[in-house]
């Protein structure tokens, strides 16, 4: 792939190499094996769309036994006056009791990061941890600990390795910075 790609009206660059983000996922899969190798079967939660590859690279790096779910955060306009409603949508079956981790692509201000949890909190399991691949500390607004975070950056605007700008990017492997 080309050194500076063009997607809608921005251009971007390398930032971070596909062996790097490689690296950063098995640290963070070896802390999951640690913390989860005694606990009873967890289940490993991703939020669509941006989290496919990552949850896939992850998944393959976890030593024991595991279930894997995909869900979504729909948003929809609400007839509240607080406007936007976001379910949560893809989850069957019961998460009562079991341990779950969720996966997500990128966790900014927390927003989206905090429905998801408060929606899974209301169905009872017994534990629930997140673990992005990327986390932006300068602009996380919420109070809600974020266990584990495979990259840390600024508040730069990221593409690639499923993460998206406008639906384009998902499928670079590396990670791509948006450059003047
Ligand atoms: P939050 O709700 O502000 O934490 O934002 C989370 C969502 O915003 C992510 O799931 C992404 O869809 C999107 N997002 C935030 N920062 C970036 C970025 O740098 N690149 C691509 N998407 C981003
Ligand atoms: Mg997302």
């Amino acid at each position: 792939m080309e050194n500076v790609i063009k997607l809608h009206d921005k251009k971007f660059r390398i930032m971070i190499p596909a062996k790097e983000i490689d690296d950063a996922v098995t640290a963070v899969a070896q802390r999951i094996n640690a913390d989860y190798k005694d606990k009873e079967t967890p289940l490993f939660v991703g939020v669509l769309n941006g989290s496919f590859m990552f949850m896939s690279d992850l998944i393959k790096k976890i030593e024991f036994n595991a279930e894997l779910s995909f869900v979504k955060l729909a948003s929809y306009e609400g007839t509240t006056s607080t406007g936007e409603v976001k379910s949560l949508i893809g989850l069957n079956g019961s998460i009562e009791g079991r341990h779950v981790i969720i996966v997500e692509d990128i966790v900014d201000t927390g927003e989206s990061i905090e429905h998801m949890i408060a929606d899974l909190e209301q169905r009872n399991p017994a534990s629930i941890t997140v673990c992005t691949l990327f986390f932006k500390p300068n602009s996380y607004r919420k109070s809600r600990p974020i266990q584990y975070r495979a990259m840390e950056i600024g508040n730069e605007f990221i593409v690639g390795y499923g993460l998206d700008y406008d639906q384009l990017g998902r499928g670079l492997k590396d990670i791509y910075v948006v450059t003047e």
